[in-house]
């Protein structure tokens, strides 16, 4: 299947995205983990993505949909994928709906989680990553075992820069004024679910699931 995820900064597409590629084994294409990774390895695109992350803006349309173009190239996605924050401009989906032109592909659905601005705050201010394996915790939902390390590794967890407060706003700033005209964007395309983000994760994927006819 080829699944497009869209929804503001904490609606749980990172968290769908992980069930629906463990269910359909297709690969999880996040922008925000490549974009990511590239800052924690110093190249020149993590140099350039840096400061546009930090300060919860987009990274420039050309430069992400170059990383996308290079991804969907590669084997592993020709049968299909998970895309996790990808696209988050109109011309990022103009983009894509290029590629796929060209290839005479098409995506199947766009999953539009919805969840109010109050929750998506609460989520993103208390999420804690693990530095070295990368699992996700949560100070209220999901806490760890002994506060601060954890509970796979034991590593220190760290607070992703823009999940601080002052940066949360900017990002759902953003994504009214640059990410929802996606959403008629794609429902004019007839692909586009709504999904209720707001509930305990494993009845939102049974949503997800029953919006893709599975
Ligand atoms: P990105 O990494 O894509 O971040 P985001 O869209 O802001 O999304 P998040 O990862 O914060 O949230 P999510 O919806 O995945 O939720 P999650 O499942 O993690 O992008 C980061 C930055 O990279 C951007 O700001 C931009 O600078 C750049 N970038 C990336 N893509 C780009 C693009 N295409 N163009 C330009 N720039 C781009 O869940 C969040 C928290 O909530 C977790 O703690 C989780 O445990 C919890 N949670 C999840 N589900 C539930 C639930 N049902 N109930 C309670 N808690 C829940």
């Amino acid at each position: 299947m080829k699944i497009i995820l869209l929804g503001p900064p904490g609606a749980g597409k990172g968290t769908q995205a992980r069930l629906l590629t463990e269910k359909f084994q297709a690969p999880q294409i996040s922008t925000g983990d490549m974009l990511r990774e590239a800052v924690r390895q110093g190249t020149k695109l993590g140099l350039k993505a840096q400061e546009f992350m930090k300060a919860g803006q987009l990274v420039p349309d050309e430069v992400v949909i170059g990383i996308i173009e290079e991804r969907l190239a590669k084997n592993d996605a020709k049968r299909g994928f998970i895309l996790d924050g990808f696209p988050r401009t109109v011309e990022q989906a103009k983009a894509l709906g290029g590629i796929f032109s060209r290839s005479g592909e098409k995506i199947d659905a766009v999953l539009n989680f919805r969840v109010p601005d109050e929750d998506l705050v609460g989520r993103l201010a208390g999420r804690r990553l693990c530095a070295k394996c990368g699992a996700g915790y949560h100070l209220d939902f999901s806490a760890p075992t002994k506060e601060g390390v954890c509970d796979k590794c034991k590593s220190p967890l760290i607070q992703r820069d823009d999940d601080r407060e002052e940066t949360i706003q900017k990002r759902l700033d953003v994504y009214k004024k640059q990410t929802a005209p996606l959403i008629d964007y794609y429902n004019r395309e007839g692909i586009l679910k709504n999904i209720n983000g707001v509930g305990d994760f494993k009845e939102i994927f049974r949503q997800v699931l029953a919006a893709l006819g599975k």
